[in-house]
């Protein structure tokens, strides 16, 4: 859908955020004279910019989702997804869902009634993982983290080594926890599991790292892999994103949670006669195919590498402001979304309401446990450096607005000294 097109949706009756502010029509926002906020690039770490080649790509004209053009659609997609995991056998599902309808795939199709996983709560949505464990009746043993830490190796590698009728079923990980800022190590997760021959299945949560942050499917051996569309492909929400192991799907087989829509099994029947149990979300899927071929183009580790460079211009921004970040050291940095600590007795999501009621810029409020405490910065997906410092520097004003002692200018400038130095140039090698 093009700008122009969104009046006719009545995007005036939609409420934004918890404000009580309405989006204005593009009229409104002229006639008031102030900029358009979207043409500002947003900061939430997802739903994330979408670059217009990927806006056109979505906008189609209907195809018969039963036709074999479906196929020129779905099966390159499926293979471009799994080369972005890293895997040359990962059986890859998409959904017409979201990240969560990712993570109910993985539960209920390999999974059965009363079966104990292992979880660790260290943020929003690996708590939101959790409880969706409870609600599928699932025994979950909860390893309760500091919110802004990573996922403990060592204390899984204990349980674990605990286990020895090996109940535990499927160890869950949340890979990039996008409430706090916080990468955990997967590879690290494995080598526990394996350090105590463990057979538990390993589920990863990468629905804000995966086409974002290295993420290594086969030789981290995940046996399931869940994203959604909206982050790191750089596409509307509307896709869960779910890829499978050999040993998983084997499991699914006798798992026994109820499953009708996330059914791996009626979909691989639809995949194989080029087709749905239901009706796709054709548009989207033409978009990740395209979206897939764009990251491919750069090159995953040029990809990897501008989340890196443009991240670290957000995070000496922080620095400079004399700010923290919730995470808690720099090996659990992420690379796509930064939750920035305000001083006490300051409500850190007047910065988000401001921003988008006097600059018409969202950023990300905190969540949960941190709500009040941090807003997010997001930079993940269609972002340059340039895009990042008006972001910053959006900031900035806010946080001056609200009487914080900033110094304009002082997290733009550690962030142009940084970009100055880590040129995108420079730094591209060969797409493979
Ligand atoms: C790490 C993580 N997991 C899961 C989800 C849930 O995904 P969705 O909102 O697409 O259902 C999100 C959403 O932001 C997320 O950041």
């Amino acid at each position: 859908m093009y700008f122009s097109d969104l009046q006719t949706i009545k995007l005036s009756n939609l409420k934004m955020f918890h404000s009580k502010m309405t989006l204005p029509t593009l009229k409104q926002q002229c006639d008031k004279g102030s900029k358009m906020s979207f043409q500002n690039p947003v900061f939430i770490p997802g739903p994330t910019n979408i670059p217009e080649h990927l806006r056109k790509a979505c906008d189609m004209p209907t195809l018969d989702h039963r036709s074999p053009l479906f196929g020129q659609i779905l099966h390159p997609a499926r293979n471009s997804v799994r080369k972005i995991l890293k895997s040359g056998s990962a059986h890859v599902f998409i959904f017409p869902a979201s990240g969560t309808g990712g993570w109910e795939t993985a539960l209920t199709n390999t999974l059965s009634p009363g079966d104990t996983v292992l979880a660790a709560r260290n943020g929003m949505f690996s708590h939101r993982w959790i409880d969706m464990c409870g609600r599928h009746s699932l025994n979950v043993k909860v390893v309760e983290t500091p919110w802004g830490e990573g996922i403990s190796a060592q204390k899984y590698a204990e349980i674990l080594a605990q286990d020895k009728s090996h109940s535990i079923k499927a160890v869950l990980v949340t890979h990039n926890e996008t409430a706090t800022g916080v990468t955990s190590d997967i590879a690290a997760i494995r080598h526990a599991m394996d350090a105590v021959e463990h057979p538990a299945l390993l589920f990863v949560d990468g629905v804000s790292s995966i086409a974002s942050i290295d993420f290594r499917f086969d030789e981290w051996g995940v046996d399931v892999a869940v994203t959604g569309s909206q982050k790191g492909f750089m596409l509307p929400a509307g896709l869960a994103i779910v890829g499978i192991s050999d040993k998983a799907m084997d499991v699914t087989k006798t798992a026994t949670l109820p499953r009708t829509f996330f059914d791996v099994h009626d979909m691989a029947k639809g995949y194989a006669n080029n087709a749905y149990p239901y009706t796709p979300a054709v548009g989207l899927m033409n978009g990740l195919n395209q979206a897939c071929d764009m990251l491919l183009a750069e090159g995953l580790d040029n990809v990897f590498a501008r989340h890196h460079r443009i991240a670290q211009g957000v995070r000496n921004a922080v620095e400079a402001w004399g700010m923290e970040l919730c995470a808690s050291d720099p090996s659990v940095y992420s690379d796509t979304v930064s939750a920035i600590k305000t001083p006490a007795n300051f409500n850190a999501t007047d910065i988000v309401t401001l921003a988008a009621e006097k600059y018409g810029v969202a950023f990300g409020v905190g969540l949960g446990e941190v709500s009040g405490k941090v807003f997010r910065v997001g930079h993940l997906g269609s972002l340059t450096d340039v895009m990042a410092l008006s972001g910053i520097a959006t900031a900035e004003m806010c946080m001056k607005d609200l009487g914080l002692p900033i110094e304009l200018g002082s997290g733009v400038a550690a962030a142009q000294q940084y970009y100055r130095n880590h040129s995108m140039i420079e730094q591209k090698v060969a797409a493979e």
